[in-house]
């Protein structure tokens, strides 16, 4: 054991509303408390991740899972990832249709050969691996809120292991299949145990474009997790769009940073179990 535990996790790059602002922190704060649980008596940063990442996935005020934004046919189409640094095991699921945590699907997919399956492919994998199952339409919450966008999570465990994930309900009104950064490794999340982790949120098409997760996994040993985010995003004006990342190193050390209006960040550690929460990062400095 190297003794120390840190949990990242956040509720999309987006704007929120006054109205918003309560529930953003509340949930933030109980996915928190649920990857806390297990990295504090030695689970793994895989398991603290999915289970921060399902609770976000359960609360329709996060664009993902039950809270999901719905693509032009109105429907539910579903975005997740999960990698473990201390393999480089990757599993993603993208387009996916009818089951209730997609991070789950990923999980499920995390020690099989293929790095990402969409579609019809990713339900008929989830439906042989025993995730849970929902029809398409339970997945379209009442009172979801639009504009919103992935979530995601970094976790550091007290073996020194290093894991990342995303999920996402994608962008609203997008076409039916789109997929963006969200299940793409090195685009919109990546960890490696060497390095750090890193799981990012916002304008898909931009963030892929940019390969952001690339370039902060590439500087973060130089510039430390929060300026190789910041370093990355900053860039996003040359592609256009929204974003928000998180960052962990081997040590412990953390970072995020966000050109959105808003992006709620929650963050605990050994030294620090209770964790924080911030809605943007000038309240951080409050
Ligand atoms: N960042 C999620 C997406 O664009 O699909």
């Amino acid at each position: 054991m190297k003794g120390r535990w840190v949990l990242l996790v956040h509720g999309g790059a987006k704007e929120i509303e006054p109205h918003e602002e309560e529930d953003n922190r509340t949930g933030c704060l109980e996915a928190l408390q649920a990857g806390t649980e297990l990295l504090g008596r030695g689970g793994s940063a895989v398991d603290a991740v999915e289970a921060s990442i399902r609770v976000l996935e359960r609360l329709p005020v996060f664009n993902a899972g039950f809270g999901s934004v719905l693509n032009v046919r109105g429907e539910v189409e579903m975005c997740a990832a999960m990698m473990d640094g201390a393999t480089l095991d990757v599993g993603a699921v993208g387009a996916l249709m009818g089951v209730r945590h997609p991070v789950s699907a990923a999980r499920a997919m995390l020690r099989k050969e293929p790095v990402l399956l969409a579609g019809a492919g990713a339900f008929a994998f989830a439906r042989d691996n025993h995730v849970e199952l929902v029809a398409p339409e339970s997945m379209v919450a009442a009172h979801r809120e639009d504009g919103h966008d992935t979530v995601g999570a970094v976790a550091l465990d007290l073996n020194g292991n290093i894991a990342a994930g995303t999920s996402t309900g994608g962008l609203e009104d997008a076409a039916k299949g789109r997929m963006g950064d969200s299940p793409m490794p090195g685009c919109g999340f990546y960890a490696d145990n060497k390095i750090g982790g890193v799981a990012l949120s916002g304008h898909g098409e931009g963030i892929a474009r940019l390969a952001a997760a690339a370039q902060i996994m590439g500087a973060i040993k130089q510039l430390g997790p929060e300026q190789a985010i910041e370093k990355a995003l900053s860039q996003m004006e040359r592609v256009g769009g929204d974003a928000g990342g998180i960052a962990l190193d081997p040590d412990g050390r953390t970072g995020w940073w966000h050109n959105s209006p808003h992006f709620a960040v929650a963050l605990a550690s050994r030294d620090a179990p209770d964790g924080r929460v911030w809605l943007h990062k000038a309240e951080e400095k409050e």
